[in-house]
């Protein structure tokens, strides 16, 4: 009887089982592909340094507000918001969330393909002898040809859905604790690589002596989008997985861990990518595809380089799987909750759903590059979008939700363990997400867009 809030619905099993599968979700591609191109755009150091306090003073209390709504209300998203409060509009928050979920994992499956092909193309040693000049082409032609990226990206949803339809205990747990130390160790072997090689020095003034002027108003949007983007905040990921946290887990805690966990394989992934960048006279403001340019050339300069290649993309296409599959939930937990369909079925129709937007966001790079909105095409419009503008407002409206709607015994109720746990920093905590989160999202996301004039 003791079980039985866990015997209802499906949960994690164990604390480490929690953070695990949460580092999982937040630990992925946004980490290792995302914020090195995204910084190297921004003015590196200075970028980093935006980014941090986001983490700490907005990241961090989001998360664990997210945590709180999901555990309370034993519900996905939508569900949440209508349960708790059934006679407002909260559960249009929900559905934003859906379709967030969709655009993020159209462009996430894209890169997640560009892993795959990667992938294939270390294990035939394809890349060997190219310089960086030839690696920028190989990977422009790659990106740019369609069908091919489209085919890996098809083979990713495939995965995910597959993953999914396993089930929350089963499917995610499993993979994530082991794999994820691994990929961090082998991170660490980059990060010695790139720092002996010649010229490594600019790349860490880059990436770690800040230059003030750098910081302008889409700087700082740029990094509240992408701390938001990297530790999975804002759409209901973390609400779809507190509520499968255990009554015994301690929230606090958990959030801490884990936006520690992502921070540091995000700096380690800068680490290994600058100094790479400036000793191999590659543009830091290369975009979306950085990552894959300079890797290769770090590969090709390491001994036993062909074997940290297969290795390396192998483990980034299993920490891109733990964290699509924290999207895909999101969607899936709505449509089998609201739509009383199993899960099955709801797998299959999200996933179809989200493989067609993909498909076209893939072919927006190249064959169907028309494909225009603003100047830009479907992928950057999505990785845009999703990430600077839909995360920050869904995080707008969570810590507006807990902090002033909740209420205040739901709230104490759930940080505490209903009484059994000491909370540390509530006071602190209360004050955040009522005042200087809601204030501090607005006027970097209306200041960002230039809207502030
Ligand atoms: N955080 C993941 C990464 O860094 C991506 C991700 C998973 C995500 N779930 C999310 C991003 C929810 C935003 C919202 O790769």
């Amino acid at each position: 009887m003791a079980n039985l809030d866990i015997t209802l619905r499906d949960s994690f099993g164990s604390k480490l089982g929690v953070i695990a599968a949460t580092a999982g979700s937040a630990i992925g591609l946004g980490n290792i592909w995302r914020f090195p191109y995204v910084a190297g755009e921004n003015g590196g150091a200075a970028f980093l340094l935006v980014y941090i306090v986001f983490i700490l003073a907005i990241g961090i209390p989001v998360m664990i507000s997210e945590f709180v709504i999901g555990r309370n209300a034993q519900r996905n998203p939508y569900g949440a918001f209508r349960f708790l409060k059934p006679k407002a509009k909260w559960h249009l928050v929900g559905l934003m969330f859906i379709v967030t979920a969709f655009m993020i994992l159209a462009f996430y499956s894209t890169v997640a393909g560009w892993t795959m092909e990667y992938l294939y193309s270390s294990l035939l040693n394809q890349f060997k002898g190219e310089d960086a000049a030839a690696l920028t082409n190989t990977f422009e032609a790659f990106r740019t040809s369609g069908y091919q990226p489209a085919f890996w990206q098809l083979i990713f949803m495939f995965l995910t859905a597959g993953i999914v339809i396993a089930g929350v205990q089963k499917g995610i747990e499993k993979y994530s604790k082991i794999l994820m130390p691994m990929l961090l160790v082998l991170l660490l072997a980059l990060c010695v690589r790139a720092l002996t090689l010649p010229g490594a020095g600019d790349g860490l003034r880059f990436l770690f002596a800040p230059d003030f002027s750098k910081i302008t108003g889409k700087v700082i949007l740029e990094a509240l989008g992408q701390s938001f983007f990297s530790l999975s905040i804002g759409m209901g990921t973390l609400i779809t997985y507190g509520s499968y946290i255990h009554k015994k887990e301690k929230l606090g805690n958990t959030a801490v861990a884990v936006s520690a966990a992502d921070t540091l394989i995000a700096i380690l992934a800068g680490v290994a990518i600058f100094p790479a960048v400036f000793a191999f006279h590659i543009e830091p403001a290369s975009g979306p595809g950085l990552v894959f340019i300079t890797l290769p050339n770090i590969f090709n300069q390491m001994p036993a380089g062909y074997f940290f290649a297969i290795l390396f993309f192998l483990l980034l296409i299993i920490a891109a799987l733990t964290s699509s599959i924290s999207v895909l939930e999101v969607v899936v937990a709505f449509f089998s909750e609201e739509f009383n369909i199993s899960r099955k079925k709801a797998t299959f129709w999200a996933a179809f759903g989200i493989a067609v937007l993909g498909f076209v966001c893939t072919m927006s790079q190249g064959p169907w590059d028309k494909v225009q909105l603003f100047g830009q095409n479907l992928f950057d419009i999505l990785d845009f979008t999703s990430a600077n503008i839909l995360l920050p407002v869904g995080g707008l409206f969570i810590v507006l939700f807990v902090g002033w709607f909740l209420g205040k015994s739901a709230l104490k109720d759930e940080l505490s363990n209903k009484g059994t746990v000491r909370v540390v920093f509530y006071g602190a905590y209360l004050f955040i997400i009522r005042f200087i989160a809601p204030i501090a999202i607005a006027f970097v996301f209306l200041n960002g867009l230039g809207l502030l004039g």
